[in-house]
């Protein structure tokens, strides 16, 4: 009395269910390659540099914030620093922390995490 059929069937889905949660698990795993997100805002900030636009690079340094990795400990004061300089105008500003980060973290950055991960 206890044996009915609706049973045997969830029974026989869950293999199944457990197969569809792997192959969504190996799917997911190789997606930790290259990100080419911070380069194409950085194709927005040279764009905006060339116009002489500072006003226009105050949200691109927000968006390039938002790609900080823990390990790079100065990225997030650099960016506040060239928002700052943007926001008022002073495109010279802004030019100078592009330099700093390139300097201290573009390459790791590239290669580790950017357009250049494995
Ligand atoms: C806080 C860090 C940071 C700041 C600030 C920053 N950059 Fe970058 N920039 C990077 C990193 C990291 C890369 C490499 C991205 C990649 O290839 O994945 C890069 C790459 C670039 C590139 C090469 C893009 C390409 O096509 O390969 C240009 C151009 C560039 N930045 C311009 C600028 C300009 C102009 C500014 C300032 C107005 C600026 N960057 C500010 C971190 C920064």
């Amino acid at each position: 009395m206890s044996t009915r059929p609706s049973r045997h069937r969830s029974c026989s889905l869950t293999p199944l269910t457990l197969a569809l949660v792997a192959a969504a698990v190996l799917a997911v795993i190789p997606t930790n390659a290259a990100d080419t997100t911070l380069k194409d805002v950085m194709k927005k900030m040279n764009t905006q540099v060339l116009n002489g636009d500072a006003k226009a690079l105050a949200p691109l340094f927000d968006a390039t914030k938002a790609k900080s990795k823990p390990e790079f400990s100065n990225w997030n004061a650099i960016s506040d620093k060239g928002k700052a300089a943007a926001a008022a105008g002073d495109l010279a500003g802004a030019k100078a922390t592009c330099k700093e980060c390139h300097d201290a973290y573009r390459n790791e950055y590239k290669t580790k995490y950017g357009s250049k991960a494995p």
